[in-house]
């Protein structure tokens, strides 16, 4: 690319050239591959991250959406430090996570008892496991596009077409124990009665990749419905939707309750970690006292660094703020902002697409729409499936010019962005679609 990218970013160029001889692709997860090449972090603080070049640039990827309070907020920085100082990892419960599932159970009406993990992935793969073996059930019916990790059990239905394994390496024998289908309740409904062994349904509750595919109104509640006319349980995939939608996540926000919920990211104020909850009766399926079904435990779970000293520090710090609803507020407020002036820039060049998005999110849809300015109509495979040169493209010439988003569908706003960041975005945007535009790049309405 000859856009002047390559001479302002030569710290990050040569760092990935090493990078390429020791880490596989360079990486250490495939998300964070760019075109011509990622660019390397070398500080962040509120909204904002430098690279190593010096080049700053407006956050919306934020921890990829683990921090709502922004890079490097005092009160969780302070905590990390003072724990730091007393020991990291001392292999032995301490008083920090009594306090710390003593928050989540006071936020989260599904919360009884809490199970920490090391990961959202680690998350979703206990609470499958905790749905068979409560259920004596297999199958796990999940919903195109919807992520929950990177796990064996979800290997199917992220990417278009959602049949397909993301990757190999996987017993088909596992991809035969998800049950895929659209978010809809009818496709729902066929599906567990056709399969009376399953044992839990799950979903993101923001909808498929943190809303960039809405949830058709009241399925929440038509889930609930249908997992306790079948038996099988319901799992609240909110790893992202948690503490972000509200300080109780969506299940607060909805009124409608989980029986098992998957929580990671802002859990943690932003470090590694993540948790289970549900309901008491399934939950002790994890304490050694009780036996269940000739076992004790009755559902087998480890870890080293679950409920580590540093994540439950900066999780206790972070979700003391988080409870005062008030960084929701905050983020809610300049997303809206935000996505209405973006909104405003496609209107104004005449570009089909639509900006949208629930909460604290910007979701961006770049192709053709029924409505301007709308993605009804539109369904996961046409909103998940955006040719990847068109992403990468509007993705660079972004961070070009100092906004990195999370994704190519959007990103997250936080409490630590201003308004004279958002206003700063959007012109931006503005530049960037008249630039893409210009070259043809995007569907005219
Ligand atoms: C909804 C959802 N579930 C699960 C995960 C996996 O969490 P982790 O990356 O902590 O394993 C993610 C990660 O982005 C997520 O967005």
């Amino acid at each position: 690319m000859n856009d002047g990218f390559e001479p302002s970013h030569s710290g990050s160029k040569s760092l990935y050239e090493r990078a390429m001889e020791t880490l596989p692709g360079g990486l250490s997860g495939e998300l964070r591959a760019a075109a011509p090449f990622p660019i390397f972090i070398d500080r962040a603080e509120g909204a904002r991250k430098w690279d190593v070049d010096g080049n700053e640039y407006i956050d919306y990827s934020m921890g990829s959406a683990a921090l709502l309070l922004g890079h490097s907020h005092p009160a969780v920085v302070e905590a990390i430090g003072k724990q730091a100082g007393k020991g990291t990892l001392y292999s032995a419960l301490t008083p920090l996570e009594v306090e710390w599932a003593g928050l989540v159970r006071g936020l989260y009406p599904s919360a009884e008892r809490v199970r920490f993990t090391g990961s959202g992935t680690e998350a979703n793969t206990l609470a499958f496991r905790l749905a068979r073996a409560a259920t004596g059930r297999e199958k796990i019916l999940r919903f195109e596009g919807h992520f929950h990790g990177w796990g064996d059990d979800t290997s199917v239905g992220i990417k278009v077409p959602f049949e397909r394994p993301h990757g190999h390496g996987i017993l088909p024998a596992v991809d035969a124990a998800s049950l895929l289908c659209p978010a809809d309740s009818a496709s729902a409904e066929e599906v567990l009665a056709a399969n009376p062994d399953t044992a839990a349904i799950v979903l993101e509750p923001s909808g498929a990749s943190w809303g960039t595919v809405p949830l058709p109104d009241g399925f929440l509640e038509d889930l609930r419905r249908l997992a306790d006319g079948s038996g099988a349980l319901l799992i609240f995939d909110e790893v992202i939707t948690g503490f972000r939608w509200s300080p109780g996540g969506a299940q607060a926000l909805s009124g409608v309750t989980p029986d098992l919920t998957a929580l990671a990211k802002n859990l943690t104020g932003g470090l590694p970690g993540g948790a289970v909850a549900g309901r008491e009766e399934i939950m002790c399926l994890l304490d050694p006292a009780i036996e269940y079904k000739g076992m004790r435990a009755g559902v087998f779970h480890r870890g080293t660094f679950n409920a580590n000293p540093l994540s439950a520090a900066a999780g206790i710090a972070a979700l003391e703020i988080f409870k005062t609803g008030e960084p929701q507020r905050r983020a809610d407020e300049l997303a809206a902002r935000l996505r209405e002036g973006m909104g405003r820039v496609l209107t104004r060049h005449e570009i089909a697409g639509a900006v949208y998005g629930p909460s604290s999110t910007c979701h961006i849809y770049l192709g053709p729409v029924k409505r301007n300015g709308s993605i009804e109509g539109l369904g996961a495979a046409e909103l998940k499936s955006i040719p990847p040169a068109r992403v990468q493209a509007f993705q660079h010439a972004l961070r070009q010019r100092g906004v990195d988003f999370m994704s190519y569908s959007g990103g997250v706003t936080s409490a630590a962005h201003t308004e004279a960041d958002i206003d700063k975005t959007i012109d931006v945007f503005g530049v960037v679609i008249e630039e893409l535009a210009g070259a043809g790049a995007l569907d005219r309405l």
